[in-house]
């Protein structure tokens, strides 16, 4: 599974790149509102640091809309990737851009049959939020399984799942285990991933005993 990072947040975004562990980076508008920055000029910051694809949000609702606005943000670099919401209007300029050989995200995604209608729209990335459906008492996980089916059933759906609104570990882990292409992750779930007391309690012990050695590596 790729790792994305869910977050406009440029430092958190040069620390894990600098990892090795990015793959890409998803935006969206409350994301962008919370960086406080021009949105443009972020994004092609971002692309700057980050050589995979970099998920930046339309704002217009209408197809003429999307399109102009999404023309614009793919001139910014080449691995801009346009995301627009799970309409009508959000799949026909999918479709478009698609045509012009922008990748695009559609966002937005509660329902398998959603899912499909963006992959026959040529989605590069359908975007499942698990986490807002475990807010209404139902299971993202289940909405990620019947994607996953569905895509492998036909060999013409190339859509990638992109599961979004990943909040816990074990989002990342069931979005891993259901096969889910890419993982979309806020910085701190992505970093807690590598937590387990036993880890920490094991180099505990192995530190202690290699100060008994009385030796040095280097
Ligand atoms: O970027 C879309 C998605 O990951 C949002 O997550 O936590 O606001 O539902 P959340």
């Amino acid at each position: 599974m790729k790792f994305f990072v869910d977050t406009a947040d440029v430092a958190e975004i040069k620390e894990l790149a600098a990892l090795g562990l990015l793959d890409g980076v998803t935006t969206n508008p409350s994301l962008v509102a919370k960086a406080g920055r021009d949105f443009k000029g972020l994004i092609a910051e971002i692309c700057e640091i980050v050589p995979g694809p970099v998920s930046a949000e339309v704002a217009a609702t209408d197809y003429e809309g999307m399109l102009s606005e999404g023309r614009i943000l793919a001139k910014i670099a080449k691995n801009v990737t346009v995301k627009v919401p799970l309409t009508w209007d959000g799949l026909k300029a999918c479709r478009a851009l698609t045509g012009d050989g922008t990748m695009v995200n559609v966002t937005l995604c509660f329902s398998a049959n959603q899912a499909l209608l963006a992959a026959k729209a040529g989605a590069t990335f359908i975007s499942p939020f698990v986490g807002r459906l475990d807010d209404i008492s139902l299971d993202g996980s289940d909405l990620l399984r019947e994607i996953r089916v569905i895509y492998d059933n036909y060999d013409d759906l190339t859509t990638q799942i992109l599961a979004a609104s990943l909040r816990t570990v074990n989002h990342v882990k069931e979005a891993a285990l259901i096969g889910a292409d890419v993982g979309t992750v806020p910085p701190g779930v992505l970093k807690a991933l590598v937590k387990h007391p036993l880890t920490d309690k094991g180099l505990e012990m192995f530190l202690a005993d290699w100060k008994k050695t009385g030796q040095k590596i280097a």
